[in-house]
């Protein structure tokens, strides 16, 4: 979507994965879906280092809405958890510099039972959330069937651009239509969406993560070329210091959602994250691979019959990352390839890697090297432009 947001993948934090529908403040107060836990968690952007690596959103999601709608037939945060209201919550996000993201969904119920926003409700709840000065809307599809999405979604779009608030808009739609075309539309969804949910949702385990990924990558023919600037695919959250996974599951997945240009938002405690999740999700070369302004998604390039699997992407001024990742559940495996096997043209290359933050001795096209992953895990390499072999291969720069 063209609205000037979004034109490198958002990042934030994201209650569904972690918080779920908890309601209940009176036994369970810090967890509970209410203005402390979202409060907690800007306080946490904001004073853990988080905001300046670019994680700025804060972002309610299912079941902060009173059963009711107001007198004027608006949506209203259930009074008991938001005693203080979603205007002032949003102002308590932007004086710390981030924004607030909320959550409503296309049908007559959201998908945990609270009211959703109809057809016929599509702009006053658009204009709701303008005057609350939120600053994304991540659009549920639970209640509506196919013929009501496919107006409702660019009905909201079209809602959101006339309160002339810039909303950055979630769609959920894909994953409500199996997430493939003919039933899904990439081109008409980059037009009409920031982001756009295209498969299940993902559970706190490695075997989530692991098909999420396998999906996305299974396809990427289809959705590699959707995304751009503006315009994402959403593997879901990332559940990296919650529960589920291993150190090297959560590299795994940073790794992976990186390539994949994949919106980056956690669902996790921040309070109480370990250093370990807190450094793999802080990692700048991740981040920066991620956050790539020319916005090209990668791909998966090699699935070898001994597990592992390699990935790249392309990135700006010529550099590009590459993920060698491992399905083994042996031990360490060294594999051997060199760049040359991996599509890289001539020339000798400058390489970071990412997660051993250290640089590594220049490599040639041709010279076969040794990475050594460990099962379940990744090595990420950030590779600069090559260095020229010889002035004849050097186009567009002054020696031509
Ligand atoms: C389904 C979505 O896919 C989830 O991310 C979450 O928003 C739940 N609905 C909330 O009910």
């Amino acid at each position: 979507l063209d609205n000037g947001l979004m034109r490198t993948p958002p990042m934030g934090w994201l209650a569904w994965e972690r918080f779920r529908c908890d309601i209940d403040c009176q036994n369970d107060p810090k967890n509970c879906i209410s203005e402390v836990l979202f409060r907690d968690m800007a306080d946490r952007l904001a004073e853990d280092g988080w905001r300046e690596l670019g994680y700025v959103y804060v972002n309610i999601d299912d079941c902060w809405a009173s059963k009711d709608r107001d007198s004027n037939g608006r949506l209203q945060a259930d009074p008991k958890r938001f005693p203080s209201g979603i205007p002032n919550l949003a102002s308590y996000i932007h004086d710390r510099g981030l924004k607030l993201g909320i959550y409503g969904d296309m049908g007559t119920l959201t998908c945990g039972g609270y009211p959703g926003t109809p057809l016929d409700k599509i702009t006053i709840d658009a204009q709701t959330f303008a005057d609350w000065k939120v600053d994304m809307l991540k659009f549920d599809g639970c209640y509506s069937n196919a013929t009501e999405q496919e107006q409702g979604y660019p009905a909201m779009s079209k809602a959101l651009n006339a309160t002339g608030r810039p909303i950055g808009y979630s769609c959920s739609w894909p994953a409500y239509q199996g997430g493939l075309p003919p039933k899904v539309n990439y081109t008409q969804l980059g037009e009409i969406c920031n982001l756009w949910r295209n498969y299940g949702d993902i559970e706190d385990s490695w075997n989530s993560v692991l098909s999420i990924a396998d999906w996305f990558f299974n396809n990427q023919d289809v959705l590699q070329p959707a995304a751009g600037p503006g315009r994402w695919n959403d593997p879901d959250m990332l559940v990296v210091g919650d529960f589920g996974l291993s150190m090297d599951q959560s590299r795994s997945q940073m790794a992976l959602w990186a390539i994949m240009a994949a919106p980056l938002f956690m669902s996790n405690d921040l309070r109480t994250i370990s250093s370990g999740a807190r450094t793999i999700l802080q990692n700048k070369v991740a981040i920066g691979i991620n956050q790539d302004p020319m916005g090209v998604q990668g791909r998966r390039l090699i699935k070898e019959k001994s597990g592992i699997e390699v990935f790249w992407r392309p990135l700006s001024d010529k550099a590009s990352a590459l993920v060698f990742f491992s399905r083994r559940t042996d031990m360490p495996y060294r594999y051997q390839a060199s760049l040359g096997q991996l599509n890289y043209t001539t020339g000798s290359y400058k390489i970071y890697d990412v997660f051993a933050e250290r640089e590594m001795p220049t490599l040639k096209d041709s010279t076969n090297f040794v990475v050594s992953i460990n099962p379940s895990g990744v090595v990420m390499w950030y590779i600069s432009a090559p260095a020229d072999q010889d002035e004849n291969t050097h186009i567009g720069g002054k020696l031509r």
